[in-house]
């Protein structure tokens, strides 16, 4: 299955982090989120965490109430954040795993052995209506998990893939990890899952993934906000939304020759 219209998710996070640096209310992540619909983004994510390092309940709130993109709402599976979840009613609601000292989200969601786990949330944010989501590594045992979860969509971690680019852009490691995601994502199409991806995408890795064409959606966040320092977050995400919509047309060239 080839989607021509890649989606781009501008996550917001970082502009809070760069707030809270400070306190008070400058830069506002929701003056970021307006700004991100203009520049041509097609969803919000924001990452409530736990210990609301960046994000805040108070930009939760604002986001809703001020936003007319579909809002991405990343949590983990606890019942704090299920609920804050299924009182605001985001469009979509991506568990990701959480760990308080980590620095970003690393790796992917255990759904293969925290099915009795997640089973209830999933559960409860498909009864709100939200869309549920499940970010995990690009294994094939992790959709299946997703599946027998009834999630309707998954997010591949793009993490490995990109630090291994970092690493050797040139190195048998990245081929590796873009023949994973590559297999993760036409194993996604063939269980009937919506395939997103994301988590250090940047304007050099963002071609490889955007080529992959069952991935319909791309969330793209501390790049962009550190890219806005130099030329706008306008600017910024507009040369993201190049780069992506070039690779998706490229890649479905290749694929009909
Ligand atoms: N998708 C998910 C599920 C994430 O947790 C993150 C990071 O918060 C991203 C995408 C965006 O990653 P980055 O900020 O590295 O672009």
């Amino acid at each position: 299955m080839t989607t021509q219209h890649l989606r781009l998710g501008v996550n917001i996070d970082h502009v809070a982090t760069i707030r809270n640096a400070r306190g008070g209310g400058h830069p506002d992540p929701v003056r970021a989120a307006r700004l991100a619909a203009a520049a041509g983004a097609d969803g919000i994510t924001a990452h409530l965490r736990e210990d609301r390092r960046h994000i805040s309940d108070t930009d939760i709130d604002r986001l809703v109430n001020n936003i007319d993109l579909p809002l991405n709402l990343e949590i983990a599976a606890t019942d704090e954040m299920l609920s804050i979840a299924v009182r605001h009613k985001p469009h979509a609601a991506c568990i990701v795993p959480e760990k308080r000292q980590e620095v970003t989200t690393e790796g992917g969601l255990d759904a293969a052995g925290g099915i009795v786990l997640l089973r209830p949330y999933c559960t409860a944010l498909a009864a709100a209506g939200i869309r549920v989501s499940l970010f995990i590594d690009p294994e094939a045992r992790q959709l299946d998990a997703a599946k027998a979860l009834g999630a309707p969509v998954v997010e591949l971690h793009t993490g490995a893939f990109c630090e291994a680019f970092l690493e050797d852009r040139e190195g048998p490691p990245v081929k590796a990890e873009l023949k994973r995601l590559e297999a993760a994502a036409a194993h996604a199409a063939a269980l009937g899952l919506e395939c997103h991806a994301g988590h250090g995408l940047t304007y050099d890795t963002v071609g490889f993934v955007a080529a992959i064409g069952s991935v319909v959606e791309l969330n793209i966040g501390h790049f962009l906000v550190g890219e806005a320092i130099f030329c706008g977050l306008d600017s910024a995400i507009k040369r993201m939304r190049v780069l992506m919509d070039q690779a998706r047309a490229d890649g479905a060239g290749a694929r009909s020759a």
